[in-house]
């Protein structure tokens, strides 16, 4: 993508309405994802008790949209793919998992020139997840 609107500085922490702004995104999406027919295999991936999922990703989210780093700040260093590869994400978990987003962005209160280009930033984690997976399920062949 070469125009970035949101992406220099923390310019796409302020605009998601920093901590307590990413605070309300997770929890509506873990709400959508807890309620959603399509997101159970997901959904039954996470513990029962979402505290700490919520917590977790909303203070890596901070950091990932440029803002304060609280996810380091409490639970140290993470890189997102490896984070994962114990799950088995394909294409359908990375698409369940990008639709909750969705849901939740379409119940916040953002321009949707915005809601757009999170979900498309946050396509290409969410794709390295998959890839890495493939790859080792491919090694274990
Ligand atoms: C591709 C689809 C994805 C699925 C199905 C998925 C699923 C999960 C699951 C099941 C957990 C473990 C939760 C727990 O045990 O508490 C987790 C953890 C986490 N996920 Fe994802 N995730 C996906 C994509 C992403 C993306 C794109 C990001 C960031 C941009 C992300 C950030 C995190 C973080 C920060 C954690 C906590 C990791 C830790 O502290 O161990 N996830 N995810």
């Amino acid at each position: 993508m070469t125009d970035r609107p949101y992406g220099d500085g923390d310019g796409t922490f302020r605009a998601a309405g920093g901590v307590e702004g990413i605070q309300r995104l997770v929890e509506d999406f873990y709400d959508v994802m807890s309620t959603r027919d399509y997101a159970r295999v997901i959904r039954d991936m996470h513990p029962n008790d979402l505290t700490i999922s919520i917590d977790k990703l909303a203070r890596f989210l901070c950091g990932w949209m440029g803002g304060p780093r609280r996810y380091k700040d409490k639970y140290g260093g993470i890189a997102i793919p490896p984070a994962h590869k114990h799950l088995p994400i394909h294409d359908s978990e990375r698409n369940a998992w990008l639709n909750c987003m969705q849901e939740a962005l379409d119940r916040q209160p953002y321009p949707q020139s915005f809601k757009d280009y999170l979900i498309e930033q946050l396509a290409v984690p969410a794709g390295r997840i998959v890839n890495l997976r493939q790859k080792i399920e491919q090694l274990d062949e």
